[in-house]
């Protein structure tokens, strides 16, 4: 079960030869899979590249690296292993054996929620089809590439569920998600932050390291899922994620890197002149890409969400190591709302508030990387500090949609708001400036002006490795 099967037309390891029904509808929507990535995939024609293609869903070398051209990439169908007489581990039908088929009176529920989710995968690959053009380095083309070729295959998770278990209704959702694109008026992705532009590579840091932990903490509730084939799926593709928050991680940590070394060397903080990006620049773009992120929680209270856990299609994060009933009956929690036209709190039912409860588990897990930005100011002797905004800033879904705050979650009037907000979001100016520093380099070893090279290279490689081979 655990060895993928590379000899087929589709590599998986969910045994799709003897289902020969499946097989045949999946080798139909293939070509269009193909149709897409070249319409919509990365534009910067390369001959190969330095990529991991997952050969095993064990612990241990689960991954192969090799150049592979990527249309050859072997985008397949991989679930964690089967855990024998996995139980229910929340919810009205905790202690049941969990489902391998779907439940009828969940089945739309469970299709909704597989839609959404791989909605975001091919939208992602779409928002930063044009980075390739802009690489710093050779070493960030081929992580850009390899991000893009995941997305692909979370894709293929999720068209695999749609067909296997959701009939006719999914084979079309599975179409839908290769029609509908990023930013596209007639038929845009579900979700405001796939619809946004990634134009930049701080943009694609910013965005690996806070959207793509957001589709961390929505594939952790969905791997507890009573759906087994879907916890299964998510279990595996949160192995190829954590790879997709290195990249934000240390990409901005690099931006930083490079900022504090310049502020250093010149003595000033202003420093656009000497071709990196000031610290202010890199808080507007962190304030804007957490706040589009917090969005993609949903509102702060929910009766959908509540009745998906306690019909079992969705958990908390980390459900199993939480110390309560799991079923939440009699419990509540306080959230985040405006009271009397005020930011304060109010108690709910524990049930109500579970996006508050995953929202709060992902700030505190963006914290760390802020942290870790902050220690390299720190370790220059710099000052400045970068931070979190305010839950309440700049958000457009929940309980602060209506109003504006300041980063510090001052309430500001339309007028103030629009007067003061160029200092928190990044402006026309500030966009231009980080355009302008984004000139490609693929010269093996050399890095562009604007960040720091990394620390280690991939899979033991050093920085200079031909990663990828340009056409
Ligand atoms: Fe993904
Ligand atoms: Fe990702």
């Amino acid at each position: 079960m655990t060895t993928a099967d590379y000899v087929e037309k589709i590599p998986n390891n969910v045994s799709l030869r003897e289902d020969r029904r499946l097989q045949r509808a999946l080798e139909v929507w293939q070509p269009n899979f193909l149709t897409w990535w070249d319409a919509m995939g990365p534009t910067l024609p390369t001959r190969d590249v330095y990529l991991r293609t997952a050969i095993s869903v064990d612990r241990d070398g689960w991954a192969l690296f090799d150049h592979v051209p990527m249309r050859d990439y072997r985008w397949g169908i991989f679930l964690a292993e089967r855990e024998a007489d996995r139980r229910i581990a929340f919810g009205q039908h905790k202690g049941d054996p969990a489902w391998q088929q779907v439940p009828g009176e969940y089945r739309a529920s469970l299709q909704r929620l597989i839609v959404i989710q791989g909605d975001t995968e091919p939208a992602s690959v779409e928002q930063q089809r044009n980075l390739g053009a802009t690489a710093p380095s050779l070493y960030d083309l081929r992580n850009l590439l390899q991000v893009n070729v995941e997305e692909g295959r979370h894709l293929w998770a999720m068209v695999y569920l749609l067909h296997a278990f959701f009939g006719r209704e999914g084979r079309e959702e599975a179409e839908m998600l290769l029609h509908r694109h990023s930013g596209s008026l007639e038929s845009p992705r579900i979700l405001g932050a796939f619809n946004e532009e990634t134009p930049d590579w701080l943009s694609f840091f910013m965005f690996t390291y806070f959207t793509d932990r957001d589709g961390k903490y929505q594939l952790g509730t969905l791997k507890e899922s009573a759906f087994d084939p879907l916890a299964r799926t998510c279990s595996f593709m949160l192995k190829e994620e954590s790879h997709h928050m290195f990249v934000g991680l240390s990409g901005v940590e690099r931006v930083v890197e490079r900022t504090a070394q310049v502020m250093r060397e010149h003595d000033t903080d202003n420093v656009s002149a000497h071709g990196v990006i000031p610290l202010p620049t890199i808080q507007k773009y962190l304030n804007f890409h957490f706040s589009v992120s917090l969005d993609l929680f949903g509102g702060e209270t929910s009766t959908n969400v509540g009745n998906y856990f306690t019909a079992g299609l969705k958990g908390r994060w980390a459900e199993e190591r939480r110390k309560d009933d799991h079923q939440l009956n009699d419990a509540s929690i306080l959230v985040d709302a405006l009271v009397d036209g005020d930011i304060a709190q109010t108690e709910v039912s524990a049930l109500l508030g579970l996006n508050t409860d995953l929202r709060r588990a992902y700030i505190a897990d963006c914290q760390n990387g802020v942290d870790r930005w902050n220690g390299v100011l720190a370790s220059a002797g710099l000052p400045q500090r970068l931070s979190l905004p305010h839950v309440a800033f700049n958000r457009k879904v929940g309980a602060f949609a209506s109003v504006e705050t300041s980063p510090d979650g001052i309430m500001l009037s339309a007028s103030d708001w629009t007067q003061s907000k160029d200092q928190w979001l990044p402006t026309e100016v500030d966009k231009a400036h980080v355009r302008s520093l984004m000139r490609p380099v693929y010269e093996r070893g050399k890095i562009a002006s604007w960040i720091a090279p990394p620390h280690n290279g991939i899979n033991g490689k050093p920085f200079d490795y031909e990663y990828v081979h340009l056409a």
